[in-house]
């Protein structure tokens, strides 16, 4: 923690790497939780006293009464969907409408927004996205387009704006030829959202964050998605459409670069990745089959199968750059405890040619593996270094020694408390 500063905490890799297990297991160090980029097509699961949780846009510093939570200017908001979490959450005991402030410059998924997300991906055929289907895309290519609608705007005259913004929409889709679609429901819970929204504190968020910083409070920035998911160093096309990395912090939440302190890059012992795009360590095989039972790779949004695969050194040393890391956060290495040998992907070959250093297109590459010993013992129930089997602390020092850069958190199993601090 620091105070009068920003700290983030950042998806390395394709996302769902356990941001909201450790955002939340880091909020009682920090004065405001502040989502900066993405929206719905987050799932954020946070365990804890046998309850779990799975957050989209709310930030996972809302189970802590009381801390100040903040949806950045850099998300986009759902209406429908965030009054149906919230809701949730209400309903499970917690006080949102005073400590939960949303941005009026995030800006607005329309239902045709998330029409318009399955349109576009069916037009792409075979180089589909694989898109959460949320209206992510859409919603910020309007942004940049300078027609969008912003979570202010709800606040006067609305009514005129959405329906010229719809109309659009509607005209693009006629022109698409998609018109099997029936949204008159989906638009009713919008509606009803939108009103529900009404209730918290719509404000300037960025002034309010930099009033907090400039009275020594502490900000932590929780990322969603991953850097391989950034719309600019991702691996483009096949990510998402914000800025999901360091940068991302500055503009969607208002502060300035040297307001940031520590940057948290959290990974998991291996890797996964949802939708298409390549990912040079997949794994086809039974222990890419075994990965995913044992570590439950299913899409806390979607449902869908995560691909599996080792861990990614060359990926991982490329977001340590972007982001400037300055901790590593290894999650999920209970998953690897039943493996002989677990293998690292050092580097990417394409016919003669190696590299270390992440290419322009990741497309045919395949993985150079080095092989290390795996621990073969069962991790979950450690909660202190001393404990832990002097293989895993190998592998441990293998990836710090790797990637120049220190792993000061380890998690053990997804319970708030199967973390072990370094
Ligand atoms: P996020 O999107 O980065 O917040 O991650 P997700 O919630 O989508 O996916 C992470 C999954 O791993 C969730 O089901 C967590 O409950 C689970 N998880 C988090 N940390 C650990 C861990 O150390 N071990 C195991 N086995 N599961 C974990
Ligand atoms: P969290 O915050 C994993 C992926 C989708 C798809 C691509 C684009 O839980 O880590 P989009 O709907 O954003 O246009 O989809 O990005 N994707 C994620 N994968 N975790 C996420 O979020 C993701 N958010 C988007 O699967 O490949
Ligand atoms: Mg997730």
């Amino acid at each position: 923690m620091s105070k009068g500063q920003v700290d983030a905490l950042l998806g390395i890799v394709f996302g769902d790497e356990g941001k909201g297990k450790v955002v939340d297991f880091f909020t009682p160090h920090y004065d405001v939780v502040a989502r900066f980029a993405g929206g719905p097509n987050a799932g954020h699961t946070i365990i804890f006293d046998g309850k779990k949780f799975v957050l989209r846009s709310i930030p996972s510093g809302i189970f802590d009464e009381n801390k100040i939570n903040i949806i950045g200017n850099g998300c986009v908001v759902a209406p429908d969907l965030f009054m149906a979490e919230a809701r949730e959450l209400e309903a499970a005991g917690y006080q949102l409408t005073e400590r939960l402030h949303i941005s009026r410059r995030a800006h607005l998924i329309l239902p045709t927004h998330r029409v318009l997300d399955r349109a576009y991906e069916a037009a792409k055929g075979k180089s589909k996205v694989g898109t959460t289907g949320k209206g992510i895309g859409p919603t910020y290519s309007d942004k940049a387009a300078r027609i969008g609608l912003r979570v202010g705007d709800i606040e006067n005259d609305f009514a005129p704006k959405y329906e010229a913004l719809k109309a659009r929409h509607l005209q693009i889709l006629a022109d698409l030829g998609f018109t099997d679609f029936d949204i008159t429901e989906e638009e009713k819970k919008w509606m009803e959202g939108v009103e529900y929204m009404r209730k918290f504190h719509l404000s300037n968020t960025e002034q309010e964050i930099n009033r907090a910083l400039a009275e020594g409070k502490s900000v932590l920035a929780e990322g969603a998605q991953g850097s391989l998911l950034d719309i600019d160093h991702g691996t483009y096309p096949f990510v998402s459409s914000s800025s999901t990395t360091a940068g991302g912090v500055c503009t969607g939440l208002g502060v300035a670069p040297n307001t940031i302190r520590r940057v948290y890059g959290i990974f998991k012992a291996y890797s996964t990745r949802v939708g298409s795009g390549p990912f040079p360590v997949e794994l086809f095989d039974e222990t890419g089959d075994t990965i995913r039972h044992i570590g439950n790779e299913y899409g806390a949004v979607t449902g869908r199968n995560r691909r599996c695969g080792w861990l990614d050194l060359v990926a991982l040393r490329y977001a340590i750059m972007i982001n400037g890391v300055t901790d590593l956060v290894m999650m999920k290495s209970d998953v690897l405890d039943t493996f002989e040998t677990i293998r690292v992907c050092t580097a990417y070959r394409k016919g003669d040619e190696v590299t270390t250093e992440m290419p322009y297109d990741t497309e045919g590459w395949e993985a150079v593996y080095e092989d290390l010993p795996g621990w073969n013992t069962p991790l979950t129930d450690i909660r202190t270094e001393e404990a832990l089997p002097q293989t895993f602390k190998d592998y441990v020092a293998y990836i710090e020694k790797a990637t120049g850069t220190p792993i000061t958190i380890l998690s053990v199993g997804p319970d708030r408390e199967a973390t072990i601090m370094r």
